[in-house]
């Protein structure tokens, strides 16, 4: 979708060929369309007397009229109960409609979905309407089917508001940023080694007041990021460090670290996983994935607040070089992994990066996003992310951020008990902590890798890509979903209009 405009005024004065209504169940009765033409309303009194249309939450129905001097398709969608209509409905609805445009193959089309629009319901209409206008076709070479996109889309407010567009425009550039992570999380792992993912968020990175490096092998191996190099040291991609410092306010404070695991293929390692559903271990860079768009929308956005990303990126592959059952690492804090399972390789890699980020940067906060667990996909399903962390101050955040971006989190605690878990009898401790908790334990491994810094872990594992379990939502396309990013720019842009 190439533009999203707000528009003041009346619906019936119109330019597009397609419009969509939103009508309340509360204002079935009083619903007319005689103001737009006798047609129009009469095809809606024949649809409304046959009950096919009761203004129920979902209810849909398209009237052709010919009468009109441009509108040709009025597409009536159901709010169900004012008082239940939530942003998430605003979201799910508005996704609802840019499907049905695009399978009509109209270019433009108008909303006139929430009539009395607050600001919340604004952008929640903006993010429907682009995060399910989103599909990844890079690799289709029919590109007949590309020309018929959509171009425009008016959104109808009913007065004139400033606050209104300035609202659809960071609401746009925020799912952008979505899409663009989809984009990338999306790649196949051909395409998308370590050094690919450096190249891309560096061009991503070519933004105001932002500035990218990468860590190449020698030097990480000189700085002793060990963890990150022992991970990387199975495949003929060389694993790196990405690091992207944007910088909003003119004081050095940082005030978040994002950290994003980007293991761009996870076969596992010498811990070989199973071959059936491996191709999607290309989606376990999506938290890397996230981070680097999250930059590049803070920066389009210029959130007052100075933030860095860390992406550690490594391919986990078996061959002759790589790390293996039974070693002991010295981390870049010092210390010392046994490591039982190869394929507890996000961990390792993110707590360098952590430690890392800690050392360089002593961040008031830190965020992490990983597909970490299969565990955390037992405990809560492919809707949900598991939240953990050291501070309930930040856990709380998330949470109220979470529930304004509709984007589900749920904590899971951790006690002295899931500590013990990790306990090595020769090394300080050991990468894997037995079945039992495995999301919690996962994140107890990254919980000494931060210090006291306040911190908060998201396992993404569940909800990064749309697989097995994901309920189907309009707005929630197949492939890679940029879960998480919403909630944190939203966290961000809140966190920035704090006193530190
Ligand atoms: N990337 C996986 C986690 C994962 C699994 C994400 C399935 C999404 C879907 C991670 O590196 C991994 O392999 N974790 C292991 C840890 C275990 C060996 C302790 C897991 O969850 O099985
Ligand atoms: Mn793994
Ligand atoms: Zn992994």
């Amino acid at each position: 979708m190439v533009g999203i405009i707000v528009t003041q005024g009346d619906i019936f004065h119109l330019d597009s060929q397609f419009i969509a209504i939103g009508i309340f169940k509360d204002d079935i009765d009083s619903f007319t369309l005689v103001q737009f033409n006798n047609e129009a309303e009469n095809l809606k009194k024949d649809v409304f007397s046959k009950g096919e249309f009761k203004g129920n939450f979902g209810d849909a129905c398209l009237l052709h009229i010919n009468n009109h001097k441009a509108v040709t398709k009025i597409f009536l969608v159901g709010l169900g109960n004012k008082s239940e209509f939530t942003r998430e409905s605003a979201r799910l609805l508005a996704g609802k409609v840019v499907q049905k445009v695009k399978e009509l193959g109209s270019q433009e089309f108008s909303l006139a979905l929430v009539k009395q629009l607050g600001n919340g319901f604004m952008s929640s209409l903006v993010e429907g309407l682009k995060l399910a206008d989103y599909s990844f076709n890079k690799y289709k070479t029919d590109k007949i089917k590309n020309e018929a996109e959509v171009q425009n889309a008016y959104i109808i407010a009913s007065e004139d508001n400033e606050g209104l567009e300035k609202i659809a425009r960071q609401a746009s550039i925020i799912s952008d940023a979505v899409n663009f992570a989809r984009d990338l999380g999306n790649l196949p792992p051909n395409d998308c080694s370590p050094s690919d993912l450096a190249r891309f968020a560096a061009e991503a990175g070519n933004l105001p007041s932002v500035n990218v490096s990468v860590i190449e092998y020698d030097e990480l191996k000189s700085r002793e990021l060990n963890g990150i190099i022992a991970v990387g040291g199975g495949s003929n991609h060389l694993p790196k460090l990405i690091i992207m410092e944007y910088f909003g306010t003119k004081d050095k404070k940082i005030r978040c670290l994002l950290v994003g695991k980007a293991v761009t293929f996870d076969t596992g390692g010498i811990s070989l996983k199973p071959s059936e559903k491996m191709d999607e271990m290309k989606f376990d860079k999506c938290g890397g994935c996230n981070v680097i768009a999250i930059i590049k929308a803070i920066s389009q956005l210029r959130v007052p607040i100075n933030v860095v990303g860390i992406i550690p990126t490594v391919e986990n592959m078996p061959s002759g070089s790589s790390y293996r059952p039974g070693d002991i690492i010295k981390m870049y804090n010092g210390k010392t992994v046994e490591v039982g399972n190869t394929d507890a390789e996000g961990r390792i890699i993110l707590a360098d990066a952590l430690s890392y980020g800690v050392k360089t940067y002593s961040p008031a906060a830190i965020i992490d996003m990983a597909t970490l667990t299969g565990a955390s996909i037992i405990a809560l399903g492919s809707n949900v992310a598991a939240l953990l962390g050291n501070d309930p101050r930040l856990v709380d955040k998330l949470i109220h951020a979470a529930n304004q971006s509709g984007e589900k989190l749920w904590q899971l605690p951790i006690f002295e008990e899931h500590e013990e878990q990790l306990k090595s009898s020769i090394a300080d401790i050991k990468n894997i902590g037995g079945r039992s908790a495995g999301a919690i334990t996962a994140a107890v491994f990254l919980s000494n890798f931060v210090d006291k810094t306040p911190w908060a872990h998201l396992d993404i594992a569940g909800t990064a890509w749309f697989q097995e379990g994901s309920s189907e939502k309009s707005y929630i396309p197949k492939g890679a979903t940029g879960f998480g990013i919403r909630t944190i720019i939203g966290l961000l842009m809140e966190m920035s209009t704090l006193q530190t």
